[in-house]
């Protein structure tokens, strides 16, 4: 696996399928599956291991966000990446940095109403590995329906010559969705976030609802979207964690 540190050590071949998968790292499971289905259909895997400062409104996230470059690097290495490309802040935005990608449409609501700005964070970020990149495909986990739903938007909206492509959510034996952030749950609040799941499973918010007020839980939002399709959609705070989950219904909105 090569490693790319740098703009200037990005060289990404432009014979075969080029397939890239965009990460802040701390892989897991989650991400490996996407590595998987990158593997499956392309000739080199590019991965980004990028912590995005510009999609993060809090600066005590950011910096509480978990960051193992040796790990991840062996876990991308052995998960079947042909090139790890984790520049530097200050390079891919670089002071004079000002132009940004303002997604609105499937951006509106939801994950917007509790993060502001998160979302032209990711769009711009996105926007910026693709040209760098100039990956045939693009892939992203359902987990993040909303995510998903903005970026195909944006690949529309802006002509953008990448095709995105979406795996399921890879799940813990408990039903949790596998994320970076249940490494800080306490054990009884991993307890009470397996309520998420059970929740998610009667595809139905109003008895998304009621399950999760049973176990002592007051959501951020219980919501039907269209996200890439009609999706029952959960974010809640577990002390200073917040996870999200959905599911895609049958049928339409
Ligand atoms: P990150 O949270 O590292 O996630 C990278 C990719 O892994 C996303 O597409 C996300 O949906 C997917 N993913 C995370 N958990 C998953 C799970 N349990 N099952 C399946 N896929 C999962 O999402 C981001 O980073 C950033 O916003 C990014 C797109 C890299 C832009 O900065």
């Amino acid at each position: 696996m090569i490693v790319a540190r740098s703009l200037n050590e990005l060289a990404v071949p432009r014979h075969g399928v080029v397939g890239l998968v965009p990460t802040m790292g701390s892989l897991h499971a989650g991400h490996t599956a996407l590595f998987a289905a990158a593997r499956a259909e392309c000739d080199l895997v590019v991965a980004s291991l990028f912590v995005n400062p510009a999609q993060f409104g809090d600066a005590a996230d950011l910096a509480a966000y978990p960051r193992d470059f040796e790990q991840d690097a062996e876990t991308a290495r052995t998960h079947g990446v042909d090139l790890l490309f984790a520049p530097t802040a200050a390079e891919l935005y670089p002071p004079g940095f000002a132009t940004w990608v303002v997604p609105e449409g499937a951006a509106e609501g939801l994950e917007s109403l509790h993060r502001p700005g998160h979302f032209q964070g990711v769009a711009t970020v996105c926007l910026k590995l693709f040209n760098l990149v100039r990956p045939q495909f693009a892939w992203f986990g359902r987990k993040d329906a909303q995510q998903v739903a903005v970026l195909k938007q944006m690949v529309r909206d802006l002509n953008l010559d990448v095709e995105i492509r979406v795996v399921d959510t890879v799940r813990d034996e408990d039903g949790l969705a596998l994320s970076s952030r249940n490494g800080r749950l306490t054990a009884t609040e991993r307890e009470q976030a397996r309520a998420i799941p059970r929740a998610l499973a009667t595809g139905d918010p109003e008895q998304a609802r009621a399950i999760l007020t049973a176990a002592a839980i007051e959501p951020d939002y219980v919501t039907v979207a269209d996200l890439d399709g009609p999706t029952l959609a959960i974010a809640a705070r577990f002390g200073s964690t917040r996870l999200i989950d959905n599911v895609l219904l049958k049928g339409s909105l």
